[in-house]
């Protein structure tokens, strides 16, 4: 968890730096028009403004002296454990961004991790901002995913 401000900024800027890249070669134009109605583009001022970044990263193998001792269902842990932790956060209050800005490569580098932790999400998290609008996105309808046999 960051809250230091010289590393939330350093956060930012590779973050942007990444994100720039993304928007302007690497993202196909089909990518681009489902985010057009966001109007998501390279800069993230949320990396700074948040009072927190939550740094999920994936723990892929132990390691014991020289030996990798193997982790099972990495993803699908990570990815329960994520789960409640961002609805934990929504229960007190709080509002959370699932932020992806890939690769994500310089958050191991910026915070120290070793290499058998990989970035998976980052979480800027803090109370919401009076004026913020959050959009409306629909939801598929419980029918159109659930099948009962
Ligand atoms: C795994 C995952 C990664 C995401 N990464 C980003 C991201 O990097 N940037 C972004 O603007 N939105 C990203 N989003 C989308 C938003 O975080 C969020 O899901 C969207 O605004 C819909 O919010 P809602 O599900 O609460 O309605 C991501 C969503 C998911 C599920």
């Amino acid at each position: 968890m960051v809250g230091d401000p010289e590393l939330k900024r350093q956060i930012r800027e590779a973050a942007e730096s990444e994100e720039r890249s993304n928007y302007e070669r690497r993202f196909p134009e089909e990518w681009l028009a489902a985010l057009e109605p966001f109007g998501t583009d390279w800069h993230k001022p949320f990396l700074e403004a948040a009072p927190w970044l939550i740094v999920v990263f994936r723990i892929d193998y132990g390691v014991e002296g020289a030996r990798k001792l193997k982790h099972y269902y990495v993803s699908e842990s990570v990815g329960i454990a994520t789960g409640f932790l961002l609805a934990a956060l929504h229960a007190a209050g709080l509002a959370t961004l699932t932020h992806t800005p890939s690769p994500m490569g310089f958050l191991s580098r910026l915070l120290d991790r070793p290499a058998n932790e990989r970035p998976f999400l980052l979480i800027p998290a803090g109370y919401p901002a009076a004026e913020c609008e959050v959009p409306d996105i629909p939801k598929k309808r419980l029918e159109d995913v659930l099948i009962v046999r």
